[in-house]
């Protein structure tokens, strides 16, 4: 986890003209707040039917099941009014645009909707929002903060700017960025989000603190599915969560939206057939009949055998390669076998994602397991003869 911190020199030129409560731009919400108020009371009604990734979404920086020291951090900074600006980036599903919620929640209590400027992919951003909308929402200043008791005036009153999703931004946006970060950071400090770091422009990397979020562990994953389960009072076995934990690669969002599919279909008891039969990916017996008969069958016994399976089963061949990838480190090989089939797996992975024939594909990765076992044989026979 890292948190290379470049600080900022907190200067600018920005001018305090007005009360922040005044401006959130592109939502339009002053025109209607009774509107907006009536419509959030609904929603609130409505809990139940929501997503459960929204539902159970973490609303305090408490709630949160991972990067402690980041979140630790981010309230360390909120308490001396010294906040930076940040930069959030790593995998889907760990918590970074909660983070940022939760945050804003913490920082301006119930009226963090007036304070925060936030903007998503599906928003756009171009280079005129950021010469607009962002240049006209980063002029003003808030005086209030729920820092300190919830209605003191603000020392370094400042809103907050969340650009989530940023690695989609054009390069001139993020250009035109530069200058409104520095110019306005008396006003506002600006939380970017995404996946992809090297997406960012370095000049706009070097004005935040970063923090990387990793993919959450097994056991953050387990503790808070666990409350999702309670809550839900959904019947989960044993090995039906430990494939949930295994499937979820470390993305809670996935492990919510699979616990919740597999609720809708399986609802007396979700177990490791149940879950692997809802996300379409192969059950690992299924994946261990298919590398015994790719090693141990001729060629054309095994491929009609695999494809066969393949249909009935409904698998898709990436997830047959992700399932076979899987297998093979339970496996003991020999190393030139091992790197052999990794790199043609990692290969046909690749090939498949550009859309290639499945059909040719099978075929590849038929002949690389058995040109592994040959490498195999090799290796024990020579291990053999130096013995
Ligand atoms: N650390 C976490 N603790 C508890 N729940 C989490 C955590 N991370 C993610 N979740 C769950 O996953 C959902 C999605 O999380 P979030 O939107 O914060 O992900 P993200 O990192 O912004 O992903 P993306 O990069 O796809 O935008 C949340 O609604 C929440 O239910
Ligand atoms: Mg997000």
């Amino acid at each position: 986890m890292s948190s290379d911190v470049e600080m900022e020199d907190a200067s600018g030129g920005g001018q305090a003209t007005e009360n922040g409560n005044s401006s959130w731009p592109s939502k339009g919400l002053d025109k209607g707040k009774g509107k907006a108020k009536a419509k959030e009371e609904e929603n609130e009604d409505s809990v139940d039917l929501l997503p459960w990734v929204e539902k159970y979404r973490p609303s305090t920086l408490d709630d949160l099941v991972s990067h402690k020291d980041i979140t630790a951090t981010v309230e360390r900074f909120i308490d001396a009014n010294r906040l930076p600006h940040l930069l959030f980036y790593g995998p889907p599903g760990t918590g970074k645009t909660s983070t940022i919620l939760a945050m804003a929640r913490r920082i301006y209590g119930e009226r963090w909707k007036n304070n925060v400027l936030e903007l998503n992919a599906s928003d756009d951003r171009g280079i005129e929002v950021v010469r607009e909308q962002i240049k006209s929402f980063a002029s003003t200043r808030n005086v209030f903060s729920a820092v300190g008791g919830g209605t003191t005036a603000a020392p370094g009153g400042y809103k907050l700017i969340v650009l989530d999703e940023a690695d989609a931004m054009t390069t001139a946006a993020q250009g035109a960025l530069r200058r409104v970060i520095e110019q306005y950071t008396r006003n506002v400090r600006f939380c970017i989000i995404c996946n992809y770091v090297n997406k960012i422009i370095p000049a706009i990397q070097s004005r935040c603190t970063r923090f990387r979020f990793n993919p959450l562990e097994m056991d953050q994953v387990e503790g808070r599915l666990d409350h999702v389960i309670d809550s839900e009072k959904c019947n989960v076995t044993q090995d039906g969560k430990e494939a949930l934990l295994k499937l979820s690669k470390g993305d809670m969002r996935r492990a919510l939206n699979i616990l919740q599919a597999c609720h809708a279909a399986y609802e007396d008891k979700i177990d490791e057939t149940a879950v692997y039969a809802c996300t379409g990916n192969p059950h690992p017996s299924d994946i261990e009949l298919i590398v015994g008969s790719m090693m141990n069958d001729e060629f054309s016994t095994s491929y009609n055998y695999v494809s066969s399976l393949k249909v009935s089963k409904g698998m898709a061949m990436a997830d047959m390669v992700s399932g076979i990838y899987d297998f093979l480190m339970t496996l003991k090989l020999p190393p030139t076998a091992r790197i052999y089939l990794l790199d043609q797996l990692a290969t046909i992975e690749h090939r498949l994602s550009t859309g290639c024939s499945e059909r040719i594909q099978l075929s590849a990765l038929l002949g690389a397991v058995k040109v592994s076992v040959q490498l195999a044989d090799k290796a024990k026979k020579a291990g053999h003869k130096a013995k």
